[in-house]
């Protein structure tokens, strides 16, 4: 069998080793002014490189190479030793498997005997927290009195089960995941040096999928290239299982054309067919996130096959961004709700039947003598499933009819007042807010801060202030909260239904604006 990618892709000298910086630079010092601790522990997710910077700590402490800096060197007998996997004081010990306090007495017991090869007996002891309570307090008595010649490197990916007594005895590192940059960067390489073919986007695919960790990438590579063919998008997402469905896409076609039956037939029929709900919904966001991407000029974020691409330009200029936010965090509840067990469809579908129950911003609504406004009741979806929605006919946009600062202002009290018969808290977080202007026919309500900005920002807080504007004004008045002050204010001439004023929302700064 040939040796798995991950393996012998691991790094053999600092140099290799991908970001980390901040680990790496403090053990190469180390290692230059001869001043290696006696205790590491480090911690991180798993696949981030913890057991590689220690076996190139254990590598250059016992390193022959005359010059401090150059250690490891990767060419003298004890480095080689190491690479081979033979060298005597270096000893690997997986605290999964050997958890027992006789495991550590007996380390106890050998580590007093000096080195048989090297300058230092170096013991690595992976997955530490996984030892019991005795054994901890055995290996904290070594840890307080280690001899000269001994250097213990604890690894864990569970930082909080290691006790505070042998935390206070270690120099301690933090290994932390890979932004997906450094991973694709790293994945190329490794493809062109093993002269495996793979498109980029299938490589970004890869990346975010590992979720960070290196291993799992590497790995994840090594199976796809083990098909034999080419890595393309298409065989990446089908291996990974990602392959943005037609479920996905049908289901937001069916929203932007406000459809309801074609909209629940979508969910019914990909749970029928074997689709987990919670999964279907993750996909729904990671797709709404694409277009996203794609309406604040970001498409070459997205990984999609060309086919696949020009449906979502589509979908992108179909559907508002405040429509796409909106409909990610009513998706994201369905993906999160951990209710749902014992009716898997029901988070899906009151996603679905709440998007299009409340009208698109640009939508006119219909007078308040012949439609109420329905964010005052329950949603019939909430009591009865949400097969028993009507569906909405789609809604041609207009714009809204014009209504001055001056008019709203005189009615802000009663706006208040009929809101807190609704929704105390939103009546409490409206004491903290003021009608600034209507920008671009839309109502933007100033708030001191981005916290209560972002509280006043959620979807039923902006329709339920939007539908009683309505009642009291007979307008249809579309609200939006802001900061008048702060990093996230938005500056005059930004449209506030826009993309600049999403971006903004999302943590994106205001550089210029043209
Ligand atoms: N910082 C890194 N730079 C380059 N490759 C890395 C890095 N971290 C991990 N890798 C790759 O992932 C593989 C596994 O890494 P390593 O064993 O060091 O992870 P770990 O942090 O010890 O994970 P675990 O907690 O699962 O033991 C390495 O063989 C290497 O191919
Ligand atoms: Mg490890
Ligand atoms: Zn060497």
């Amino acid at each position: 069998m040939t040796q798995a990618l991950y393996r012998k892709w691991r790094p053999l000298g600092w140099d290799e080793v991908v970001s980390q910086e901040h680990v790496i630079q403090t053990l190469k010092n180390a290692v230059a002014a001869d001043r290696v601790a006696h205790a590491y522990l480090f911690s991180g997710p798993r696949g981030t490189g913890k057991t590689t910077a220690a076996r190139l700590l254990a590598k250059a402490v016992n390193c022959l190479a005359e010059e401090k800096t150059q250690r490891p060197c990767n060419r003298c007998a004890h480095c080689i030793a190491v690479n081979e996997n033979r060298f005597m004081d270096l000893i690997e010990i997986d605290a999964a498997s050997n958890t027992s306090v006789e495991d550590v007495r007996d380390l106890r017991d050998k580590i007093n005997f000096a080195p048989s090869q090297g300058r230092y007996k170096v013991y690595i002891i992976d997955e530490v927290h996984m030892l019991s309570i005795a054994a901890f307090n055995a290996l904290l008595k070594t840890l307080e009195e280690p001899p000269p010649h001994a250097i213990f490197i604890l690894a864990t990916t569970e930082i909080h089960k290691i006790p505070a007594t042998v935390l206070s005895r270690c120099q301690r590192h933090e290994f932390r995941r890979f932004p997906i940059g450094e991973i694709t960067r790293r994945l190329s390489e490794i493809c062109r040096a093993e002269g495996i073919q793979a498109e980029s986007e299938a490589l970004s695919l890869i990346a975010r999928q590992s979720a960070g960790g290196m291993r799992d990438a590497i790995s994840l590579l090594d199976q796809l290239a083990s098909t034999g063919s080419a890595i393309t998008l298409e065989l990446a997402q089908t291996v990974l299982g990602t392959a943005a469905n037609q479920a996905v896409m049908s289901l937001v076609q069916a929203l932007i054309e406000r459809n309801a039956a074609a909209g629940m037939d979508e969910i019914h029929r990909a749970l029928d067919g074997g689709a987990d709900a919670r999964a279907l919904a993750r996909q729904i966001v990671e797709y709404l996130r694409g277009l996203l991407l794609i309406q604040l000029g970001n498409a070459d974020q997205v990984e999609a096959t060309a086919d696949q691409r020009v449906q979502m330009m589509n979908h992108a200029r179909a559907l508002p961004t405040s429509e796409v936010l909106r409909a990610m965090r009513a998706f994201n509840v369905a993906a999160t709700d951990p209710r749902g067990g014992w009716s898997p469809s029901l988070g899906l579908e009151l996603a679905f039947a709440e998007l299009l129950e409340f009208p698109k911003p640009d939508a006119e609504m219909p007078k308040p003598s012949t439609r109420p406004p329905s964010t005052a009741q329950p949603s019939p979806a909430r009591h009865e499933g949400a097969t028993s929605v009507t569906a909405n006919q789609p809604q041609s946009p207009s714009s809204s009819p014009l209504v001055s600062l001056e008019a709203i202002l005189k009615a802000w009290k009663q706006v208040a007042a009929r809101i807190k018969a609704q929704d105390v808290n939103l009546a409490a977080l409206l004491n903290s807010g003021k009608p600034l202007e209507v920008r671009e026919g839309v109502l933007l309500v100033a708030f001191a801060s981005d916290i209560l900005q972002g509280k006043f920002n959620r979807p039923e807080n902006l329709e339920l202030t939007r539908n009683v504007l309505r009642e009291i004004l007979g307008v249809n008045l579309p609200v939006q909260g802001v900061v008048t002050s702060g990093k996230n204010a938005l500056p005059a001439h930004v449209k506030p239904d826009g993309l600049v004023a999403a971006a903004s929302q999302l943590g994106g700064e205001i550089v210029d604006v043209q």
